[in-house]
């Protein structure tokens, strides 16, 4: 079973799980954005980005390997800003081919939890299983545990 665990991250946590997944003999690809998105304060980022993501935007990324051909499972990564996907995110599911394929979205935030996102899962990847994880750096042992496939 060919598994692939395609991912977003910004301040470390989406990393920590990638790792984890490795050990699982996951193939990993982060993507990146064209620009840098954020600002250097955080919580002006936290404002400026989690606007943006509450409206959709879907920031250019920079070129990445978006055949999963051969691929029988992806797992999507990808923090949660304002409730929602972060928006690099947005962008990484418009150019990839998703169908047919068995999905998994793993979602890290500050809560554990992700509204907003689950239900856009729910509206456009009926079949898609979701694990939601806080902080995985902070909560190593309960990241693995629930990554525990
Ligand atoms: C712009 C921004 C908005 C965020 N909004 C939320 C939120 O709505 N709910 C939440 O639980 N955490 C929120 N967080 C926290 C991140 O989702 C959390 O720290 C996550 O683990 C970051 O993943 P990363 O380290 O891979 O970037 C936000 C962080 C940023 C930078």
């Amino acid at each position: 079973m060919n598994k692939l665990f395609i991912y977003y991250s910004y301040t470390g946590n989406g990393d920590f799980v990638a790792e984890i997944l490795r050990e699982k003999e996951f193939d990993i690809r982060k993507i990146e954005t064209e620009k840098k998105i954020l600002p250097s304060n955080f919580f002006f980022s936290m404002m400026v980005e989690g606007f943006k993501a509450s409206i959709g935007s879907s920031p250019k990324l920079k070129e990445f390997n978006n055949n999963v051909e051969g691929y029988d499972e992806i797992y999507i990564g990808s923090p949660i800003w304002n409730a929602r996907f972060a928006t690099p995110t947005n962008t990484l599911l418009r150019e990839l081919n998703l169908e047919g394929k068995k999905v998994t979205f793993v979602l890290y935030s500050g809560s554990g939890t992700s509204k907003a996102a689950t239900k856009k899962i729910t509206k456009l990847y009926p079949e898609a299983r979701i694990i939601n994880l806080q902080e995985p750096k902070k909560y190593p042992e309960e990241t693995a545990n629930r990554l525990s496939l």
